[in-house]
């Protein structure tokens, strides 16, 4: 049954940083490979509120239940990136509004017709409240997927810490998407395969269309194209399996074979993590409400 705004709203919140000693990172600095993921991940986190200029196009805005959750999830996002930021800061790298002007400029689609496009969706295809929230519950469980191997392979106390507090959040984020998901899809043939077609024809991950799309392939191949990644996204496989007539998509390892493909392209070859021991794996949210932080 799906979760309702009450309980999602009873925990969550900004995301606790007054205990994070960001000044670590001057002493104990992150690899390059390392910051790069982040300055994606800090970039994709604030555009929440560009995804939520789309979502009020579509005529769930009347539902005040669903702009409830937008609100919330906006509010937690926000600090994700903020967070985010702080630890680019501590590196002196461009980060929060130097970054955030910059990509404004480069994220033209928001003005008219990407807003243009929701609306028509959102009002000519019934189905497509499946379709976004099946749409949300992927893309914050690969969210998930990304802290949790991020954390594995910068080894890193205070990145750790942060970074679990974030998944938590995101773990709840694709706990309240799923169980919509679960409920819209469950017997309903044709929101099965309306939601289907557009996964697999539309789904790219999360920051098409955002950031230059090499950073978007670069962040999913390094954290995902190789060892323990590889296992996170067959547990985010296993999960979309198990959501009702969308069995055998492969939608997330076709997504990051194509962004192996495309960093080799590009830049010639994917950097090799670093092995840990353990890790990987064993803090990926469950879809029930996670607690956070
Ligand atoms: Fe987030
Ligand atoms: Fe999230």
């Amino acid at each position: 049954m799906a979760i309702s705004i009450q309980k999602f709203e009873e925990q969550g919140g900004r995301l606790k940083t007054d205990d994070i000693d960001f000044e670590s990172f001057r002493t104990q600095p992150l690899p390059s490979d390392v910051l790069r993921c982040i300055s994606y991940m800090h970039d994709i986190e604030y555009q929440t509120v560009m995804y939520t200029r789309e979502l009020l196009m579509v005529p769930a805005w009347k539902d005040p239940q669903f702009t409830a959750f937008l609100t919330l999830w906006n509010y937690e996002e926000y600090w994700h990136g903020h967070a985010l930021g702080r630890v680019l800061a501590a590196h002196d790298r461009p980060a929060n509004d130097i970054r955030l002007a910059e990509m404004r400029r480069f994220n033209k689609r928001y003005l008219v017709w990407s807003p243009a496009l929701f609306w028509l969706l959102g009002h000519a295809v019934r189905q497509f409240p499946a379709v976004h929230m099946t749409w949300g519950a992927i893309n914050e469980w690969t969210a998930n997927a990304a802290y949790n191997r991020l954390a594995a392979i910068a080894d890193h106390p205070v990145l750790a810490e942060l970074l679990g507090r974030i998944m938590r959040q995101e773990g709840r984020h694709a706990g309240y998407y799923a169980s919509y998901a679960r409920d819209m899809l469950q017997d309903n043939r044709r929101a099965q395969k309306v939601t289907s077609w557009f996964l697999r024809h539309q789904w790219a991950p999360v920051g098409h269309g955002d950031v230059p799309k090499i950073e978007t392939s670069f962040t999913t191949a390094y954290l995902f194209g190789s060892g323990d990644g590889m296992e996170l996204i067959d547990r985010i496989e296993g999960r979309i399996d198990a959501l009702p007539g969308l069995y055998g998509l492969n939608l997330v390892r076709t997504g990051i074979a194509n962004s192996m493909a495309h960093v080799i392209e590009t830049e010639g070859f994917v950097p090799q993590p670093p092995v840990r021991d353990g890790g990987a794996g064993k803090s990926l949210a469950d879809d029930k409400l996670v607690l956070a932080g």
